[in-house]
């Protein structure tokens, strides 16, 4: 019956000193943690994704588009303008001859009203911060305004 107990009881402690223990403290800031850690992942990486989705048929992923028929988002006067004049382009789409670096552009630009606003956001800020562009960020609610102002 001794030898029970001694092997009884530092089980029994270990049990609670583990319970006691983790539940309280240490899980609930990793919980907290690791949400930070997804939710910065996931604004980051949307972007790019939602690029690829939206953009890149036409774009080119490189942001290359294909000459004389879809621009280039590298280092235009729109991709370098104001946040909602690239806004507009999207959600109401774009009709007017351009020409880029010597190339010339007539096709119109489809709008693509169905893009949430803060996915638009991500968008916009990708194509604003790569491909060699370095323009401020886009917010969704910046998205929202251009929107509620209609075409
Ligand atoms: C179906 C093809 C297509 C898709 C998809 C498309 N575009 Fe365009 N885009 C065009 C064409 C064509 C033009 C030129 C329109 C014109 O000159 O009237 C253009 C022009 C632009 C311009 C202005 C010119 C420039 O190159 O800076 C921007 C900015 C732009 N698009 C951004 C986007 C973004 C961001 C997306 C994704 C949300 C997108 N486009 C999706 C075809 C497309």
């Amino acid at each position: 019956m001794h030898r029970l107990y001694f092997i009884i009881i530092p089980i029994l402690l270990m049990l609670v000193a583990c319970g006691g223990d983790t539940p309280d403290k240490k899980p609930v800031k990793k919980v907290k943690k690791a949400t930070k850690e997804v939710a910065a992942a996931k604004s980051s990486l949307n972007g790019k994704k939602l690029y690829m989705t939206h953009c890149s048929v036409c774009h080119m992923p490189n942001g290359l588009g294909m000459k004389g028929a879809f621009p280039p988002l590298a280092n235009t006067e729109w991709t370098n303008g104001p946040a909602e004049v690239m806004i507009d382009i999207v959600l109401n789409g774009f009709n007017e001859e351009i020409e880029i670096n010597g190339d010339k552009y007539v096709t119109p630009m489809a709008a693509l009203p169905h893009i949430k606003d803060d996915e638009l956001a991500a968008i916009l800020t990708y194509v604003r911060s790569s491909f060699g562009n370095e323009s401020s960020a886009v917010t969704a609610e910046e998205v929202a305004v251009v929107r509620s102002r209609g075409k």
